[in-house]
């Protein structure tokens, strides 16, 4: 007996997964228990001079009605058509693996649902983190833990941005570029840049630890396209690295705060030394009290080597993992306001507005030329930063990382 699976996109991820699973055939199926097979790959592309060309099919229904397939690895990205295609197979009980964080973050209630019903599984560990395992180990490993906060660097294209900014002095631009050289950005990078994506990720973690469906829309997202080379320099003198930073804590008010925002990460904090396309996730639970996941965030054989261990899984079990799923949210009520997002604030400012706010003597102040940049002391809410950001007329303000 073998287990046909099918790869549907031959992009990069999903020639990743093709790759990979031939590099490691043999031991991939001794993990799995049994011989394992690729039976389809759907591409509307053609690919003469592949190895796998007789695999290659433009008909989502070769797969759909091919009773032989049981898993199938979803690789194309986007909203549709594969949310139509992963609905359609889950109903016919095959199960699905994806690398797709758009589809679970605007979907991932819906299919989670017809995969129950349907006895079979929808999997995402590719979905966060790329290669870092965090899916899994958070309804699994971390399952006697009341987790209360998840803070995490989600997205490698921003972080290696930030890392060549920091290290070379190199232009935004420039390093965007790079990023995509290698195959680490969204197809449309204002999806890293902006947060976007990271909002994605920080969506599929809160509603996997806190059990209801989170929206990206119900996220307050900020990208990294207004930090300066200055911010990154001033922050580093101040004694901090800038990253895009997804956070996701309980209020005492009993609410979920999920955010994406540059933040402060203290050099003494583990998080700031995780550089270029590098991805990591710090978990707060009350049994662990804080554990970190770290590894690449994205590429290739990353991401392939999560979608593939999903695969394995789904050949291995064939119930659905009912720890692995949340319920859809009829609104957002349960997520708290920004406006009561509390912590320590970096400010940048001409010295024409040099702090006058009435707490200015308890800052810490780095003179660079006509500009200053300087932290606060206090914690202070979203809120109350932004109305000294209007009276001082900051030219850049983050929060630093709690
Ligand atoms: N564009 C994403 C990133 C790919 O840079 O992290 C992995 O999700």
């Amino acid at each position: 007996m073998s287990a046909k699976f099918a790869v549907l996109g031959h992009g990069v991820v999903g020639s990743g997964v093709v790759e990979l699973f031939y590099k490691n055939k043999n031991s991939i199926e001794n993990r799995a228990g049994t011989e394992m097979d690729i039976k389809y790959i759907l591409d509307l592309r053609d690919f003469p001079d592949s190895p796998y060309k007789d695999k290659f099919t433009k008909n989502f229904d070769d797969i759909l009605n091919d009773d032989e397939v049981t898993a199938v690895a979803e690789c194309m990205g986007g909203v549709e058509p594969a949310f139509t295609f992963i609905k359609a197979l889950l109903e016919k009980g095959k199960s699905v693996s994806t690398s797709n964080k758009e589809l679970v973050a605007e979907k991932g209630d819906i299919l989670l649902k017809t995969a129950k019903d349907n006895n079979c599984n929808f999997f995402f560990e590719a979905s966060v983190g790329g290669a870092i395992p965090i899916i899994r180990p958070l309804h699994r490993c971390l399952a006697a833990n009341n987790i209360y906060k998840t803070a995490g660097i989600l997205n490698g294209t921003t972080n290696f941005i930030l890392t060549k900014m920091y290290n070379d002095n190199m232009p935004f631009d420039e390093a965007l570029k790079l990023a995509q050289e290698l195959g680490y950005a969204e197809k449309d990078p204002t999806a890293d840049v902006e947060g976007h994506d990271a909002c994605r990720k920080i969506c599929i973690i809160s509603s996997l630890v806190f059990g209801k469906h989170v929206y990206p829309k119900s996220v307050y997202t900020k990208g990294i396209s207004e930090i300066q080379l200055c911010d990154v320099s001033s922050a580093d003198i101040l004694g901090y690295a800038i990253k895009l930073v997804a956070e996701v804590k309980r209020n005492n008010n009993g609410k979920i705060l999920p955010v994406v925002m540059p933040m402060l990460v203290p050099h003494e904090n583990i998080m700031s030394g995780v550089s270029d396309v590098f991805n990591a996730v710090l978990v707060y639970g009350d049994g662990i009290d804080q554990t970190m996941f770290y590894g690449r965030g994205a590429g290739k054989l990353p991401t392939a080597s999560a979608v593939l261990g999903d695969v394995i899984e789904a050949v291995k079990h064939n119930v659905t993992v009912f720890s692995q799923s949340w319920d859809s949210a009829e609104d957002d009520s349960f997520i708290d306001s920004v406006e009561n997002f509390s912590a320590r604030w970096y400010f940048r400012t001409s010295s024409d507005h040099t702090p006058s706010t009435g707490i200015s003597d308890t800052y810490d102040v780095h003179e660079d030329g006509t500009e200053y940049a300087f932290v606060t002391y206090e914690v202070l809410t979203f809120a109350q930063a932004k109305n000294i950001s209007e009276k001082i007329n900051a030219l850049a303000f983050f929060p630093v990382l709690d």
